[in-house]
């Protein structure tokens, strides 16, 4: 058998095995992603965000957070481009002044024409909404999916299984705190990105890695399929975890002799990778031991996504709370959020010309560190709760 041929059949064979990941570049639909910081919306706030090609508008009203269709139904224009607060019941359309219920969407007056048959007859939709620890998520997809899952199942496992387990963004007393921006890449080359055990490379002249002389090795090699381990609690977290903590089943690259280049830093503390649908990741004892870093990579078209970095830590009062906004201000959003991970985004943007076009989940050529990556198509593939269609006036 030639090379050529050597290398194009367990590719194609590969292809067969994750199809519906290949489909999703606007997302998979019917999970929970994160939309927006409670300090982004403040008491009466609007705010307009897109998720899978969703253009949903945020209120605050009375404390409470609703998400709505951005796209008023009269004119189709969209109402967060020009909030428009007269009452604290109903999302107005700042053109002609339809008021819809912040409840049920339905269209409950209109401020120019209060007699117009079409009132209570029509509506726009809603989304389910959750707020937790200043974090606000949305239920994104069709209108009709039931049950609706609980949050928790679309975020990542309660790790309990090491001495210190790291907060969750879902724990009572914890500190949650973060950024998030928009990037030029498709959502699955983030999410492929953030737990890459062979990208370690691109971090290995970060501030962080010397200023903390931390242990860079130059890459995580699988000796054994216990280097990957399935995530599938039933009616919960399904995701897929990269095993550093096992040397058995991951070696842990030193040197490169071939190219002269040894691991750096002294300071050794096992982080741990793992990433859960819809696109979650979670990276034990980063950016400092026993901290958590989680992350999200939101599709907004298929081109881009909303990246999200939110560090998480175990809280139990002022004074912790305090010394966590030290970390924060003074560390972990300026070298950690920023610095260490803007080469993440500069990696996923540098692989979107040949993904965007559809043609490098052909023309990739794999190797033995890309193991867990096939592994996550597979799992996307099987527990998706439906591949997202693009909205249809692109149609
Ligand atoms: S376009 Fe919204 S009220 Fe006319
Ligand atoms: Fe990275």
């Amino acid at each position: 058998m030639g090379a050529t041929a050597r290398k194009l059949q367990p590719k194609s064979i590969a292809g067969r095995q994750y199809q519906p990941y290949l489909e999703a570049s606007w997302g998979i639909k019917n999970h929970w992603y994160p939309a927006a910081f409670s300090s982004e919306l403040p008491e009466r706030g609007t705010k307009g965000v897109m998720i899978a090609g969703h253009e949903i508008v945020l209120r605050r009203s009375r404390g409470k957070v609703y998400a709505l269709q951005d796209r008023c139904i009269h004119r189709w224009v969209r109402m967060s481009d020009k909030p428009l607060r007269v009452s604290d019941d109903h999302m107005t359309c700042w053109y002609h002044g339809f008021c819809y219920g912040l409840e049920d969407g339905v269209l409950k007056t209109i401020i120019g024409a209060p007699e117009d048959p079409i009132i209570n007859q029509v509506k726009i939709r809603t989304y389910p909404v959750q707020e937790i620890n200043g974090l606000i998520f949305l239920f994104v997809g069709d209108e009709d999916y039931k049950p609706i899952p609980p949050l928790a199942a679309d975020l990542p496992i309660r790790i309990t299984d090491v001495p210190n387990p790291p907060g969750h963004p879902l724990d009572k007393e914890v500190y949650v705190r973060g950024i998030h921006r928009t990037a030029n890449s498709n959502w699955r080359l983030a999410v492929e990105n953030g737990f890459d055990p062979g990208h370690i490379l691109i971090h290995y002249d970060n501030i962080l890695m010397a200023a903390t002389e931390r242990k860079l090795y130059l890459g995580a090699e699988p000796i054994t399929p216990a280097a990957v381990k399935m995530i599938d609690e039933p009616d919960g977290p399904k995701g897929i975890m990269n095993m550093y903590y096992d040397q058995s089943a991951y070696r842990m690259v030193q040197e490169n002799p071939i190219v002269k280049m040894k691991v750096r830093g002294r300071v050794d503390y096992p982080v741990r990778t793992s990433m859960y649908l819809p696109g979650v990741l979670l990276v034990e004892n980063w950016p400092l031991q026993g901290w958590a870093q989680y992350e999200w990579y939101v599709p907004t078209d298929d081109q881009h996504h909303e990246y999200w970095e939110v560090v998480v830590h175990p809280c139990h009062n002022a004074d912790e709370r305090e010394e966590a906004d030290y970390l924060y201000e003074g560390a972990f959003e300026k070298i950690a959020l920023r610095d260490f991970n803007d080469r993440d985004i500069f990696a996923r943007e540098a692989m979107q010309k040949v993904y965007g076009s559809g043609k490098g989940w052909d023309k990739e050529v794999l190797c033995s560190m890309d193991t867990i990556i096939v592994g996550w198509r597979k799992l996307v593939s099987q527990f998706n709760r439906g591949i997202q269609e693009p909205p249809d006036f692109l149609e």
